[in-house]
């Protein structure tokens, strides 16, 4: 691949605490203008990932390059290229959320008056434009990652990181975060977001890498993850009355599980199961209201790669 098109470059990287292999000799490469989901259980080792490509952990050896910019050899250019939402949130309590901005612009560089604009701006979109004035401190957890985001994008960065960024998040938050995220990337912005939320990986990125104890599982589009790992088809079907279990059995469903209103039904033959549910409803003089029928999941390509159960 063309290491110009290349936003992060990452080679034969390695991270040690100790005697624990955090990192295990991890390559990987992420084209400029991508969505890229670094997904992986707990403790797999995405936040100390997102860490070194961050300037903020050294890697033990390897290579880290952002925009070409060998991050240990050049970090203040390449951090000048990058906004990033750490784990732990980064700011500052005894601030209010315009002065937050007014800081962050400032250690960018930024003048004045373009800080003043981005920060109006960014406030309205983010939902925070009444509370610009109120100390940090006093908002939930919500508006604190939203104005990390703000801080984060105020200098217009070429790369965004994102650790698990809508965690623990409230939904109105977490739809203002990742409409950003998108907004941010349809103007070119290159996007690297850690997640354990399989759907919200599945949903945004492109590309997904799968990180498991330190070391890559698989590097795919989140559709080629799924037809790689899992042949299974799910159908979901709700009656409007409770129906046995039993009466659906057909060699062409291997299981069927209640999930709330609905019957959740496995099978590598959805044709012939869909069938097989409609006969049913007219023989029982069943009404049917809903029928879903959803093709292989990245949660099970994703348990198969990081070895959990089954
Ligand atoms: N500063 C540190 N010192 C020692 N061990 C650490 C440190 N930071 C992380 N670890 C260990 O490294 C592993 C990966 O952690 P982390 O990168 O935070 O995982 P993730 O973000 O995927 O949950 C874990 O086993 C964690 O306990
Ligand atoms: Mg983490």
């Amino acid at each position: 691949m063309d290491s110009n098109s290349q936003a992060i470059t990452v080679k034969n990287s390695t991270k040690r605490f100790g005697k624990l292999v955090v990192i295990d000799d991890v390559s990987f490469a992420v084209n400029k203008g991508e969505v890229f989901g670094f997904l992986g259980p707990n403790g797999a080792g995405k936040t100390t990932t997102i860490r070194m490509l961050t300037g903020i952990l050294t890697p033990d050896s390897g290579n880290i390059r952002i925009h070409g910019l060998d991050i240990t050899k050049d970090p203040i250019r390449a951090k000048m290229a990058m906004g990033v939402i750490p784990e732990a949130g980064n700011v500052y309590g005894d601030l209010t959320a315009r002065q937050n901005l007014a800081l962050t612009g400032k250690y960018y560089g930024l003048s004045k008056n373009t800080i003043f604009e981005r920060a109006e701006e960014l406030l309205t979109k983010l939902g925070l434009h009444e509370r610009g004035n109120d100390l940090v401190r006093t908002f939930s957890k919500g508006m604190r990652q939203r104005v990390s985001i703000a801080c984060a994008i105020v200098h217009e960065p070429k790369i965004l990181f994102l650790d698990e960024p809508t965690e623990g998040l409230d939904v109105q938050s977490r739809r203002l975060i990742m409409g950003t995220v998108n907004r941010m990337n349809k103007q070119g912005c290159t996007i690297f977001l850690t997640t354990h939320n399989i759907e919200e990986a599945n949903r945004f990125c492109e590309k997904i890498c799968i990180i498991n104890k330190g070391k890559i599982a698989a590097i795919d589009s989140p559709e080629r993850l799924k037809s790689t790992f899992d042949k299974t088809q799910t159908i979901e079907v709700s009656f409007n009355q409770r129906i046995d279990k039993e009466s659906l059995s057909d060699e062409s469903i291997y299981s069927i599980e209640a999930f709330g209103d609905k019957l959740r039904l496995y099978t590598d033959n959805p044709d012939r199961a869909v069938k097989r549910l409609v006969a049913l409803a007219q023989e029982q003089e069943l009404e049917i209201i809903s029928l879903i029928t959803c093709g292989p999941s990245l949660e099970e390509a994703f348990v198969k790669l990081t070895g959990g159960e089954k």
